[in-house]
């Protein structure tokens, strides 16, 4: 007669199986991918060893090399590596491209099953993360006040909201976000600290194109004569930050900065600031570490970067 406390945790053991082989995917170029919050929890029940050091990158998909190389990133420091896929409604204004944003889910997978860094893809619809009644915002002030909230508010509440949810979710130690959103990783940074969360960030290095163009999912919008001005940016910001290496006042140069964005032939500028790379507040002590950052539009397409002056 078995006893019932095996009879249970062999049941369990039943049931974790079989929820495990419902998402495993039959061919080999795929992988396991959950949905909800709570196969995501039976999945890492079942996937992740005891004790298990976890990473997530969190993506809106749309993946290119640069989201590969984050993973990477992760796997070097956790063996178990988890990418969320979620194109998030709240961090879009009503005008913005949240209907046309890029979405191709099984390309996604496919790449990251190729890349073999992955373990679990967790791909939330809207109302599992935003279930009806939801009501519960992550404002963040600090870093995020100032260069991309002077054109999208709403953005880093959004971001902030569901990356705070991201981590409750997933539970990671080690969280990976790309410089290329550079003020997205220093409000993320300051996010962690101020609400006492133990992860670490991990910053990943801008993956860039021959010409310098940085890697961005939004790339895809550009268009042949887009695509040849958008690789001016890096090369403007480039000279700008060596002009104020080399001793050049700060407003002068990023003038002269603007006024070349303009003739390579991008339709307006949002912002070319330098700022504190820390605090992203203006410079105030020139021997602090300092970062160019840009937002400009071409066409139907808003191209950011920044790099270290
Ligand atoms: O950088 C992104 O892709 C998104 O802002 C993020 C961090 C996945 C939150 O939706």
């Amino acid at each position: 007669m078995c006893h019932p406390a095996r009879r249970k945790a062999t049941k369990r053991a039943m049931l974790q199986r079989a929820i495990l082989e419902s998402w495993m995917p039959s061919d080999r170029q795929s992988l396991p991918i959950v949905r909800s919050v709570a196969s995501l929890g039976a999945a890492l029940a079942a996937m992740r060893r005891p004790g298990e050091r976890l990473a997530l990158v969190a993506t809106m998909g749309a993946l290119h090399e640069g989201h590969l190389s984050l993973c990477r990133i992760a796997a070097e420091r956790a063996p178990f590596v988890v990418v969320s896929i979620f194109v998030n409604p709240a961090q879009f204004a009503p005008h913005e491209d949240l209907a046309t944003y890029p979405r191709n889910e099984a390309n996604d997978v496919a790449m990251l099953a190729a890349s073999g860094a992955t373990k679990l893809v967790y791909a939330p619809t809207a109302g599992e993360m935003y279930p009806d009644g939801f009501a519960t915002t992550v404002a963040p002030k600090g870093a995020a006040e100032g260069l991309e909230t002077d054109f999208r508010p709403h953005f880093f509440a959004g971001v902030a909201t569901v990356v705070t949810k991201l981590f409750a979710q997933v539970g990671p130690d080690f969280a990976i976000f790309g410089e290329k959103d550079y003020q997205q990783l220093q409000v993320i940074r300051q996010v962690v600290r101020d609400l006492d969360l133990t992860i670490d960030i991990v910053p990943g290095p801008t993956l860039r194109e021959a010409d310098g163009l940085a890697l961005s999912s939004r790339n895809a919008y550009l268009d042949t004569r887009a695509r040849k001005v958008a690789g001016s940016l890096n090369v403007i910001m480039r000279d700008t930050a060596v002009a104020v290496a080399r001793g050049a006042d700060i407003g002068d140069a990023l003038s002269k900065g603007r006024a070349e964005l303009s003739k390579a032939g991008f339709d307006s500028i949002d912002y070319l600031e330098i700022r504190d790379a820390t605090t992203l507040r203006p410079v105030t002590d020139r021997a602090l570490p300092k970062r160019i950052l840009a937002a400009v539009r071409i066409a139907k397409t808003r191209l950011i970067d920044n790099m270290a002056v």
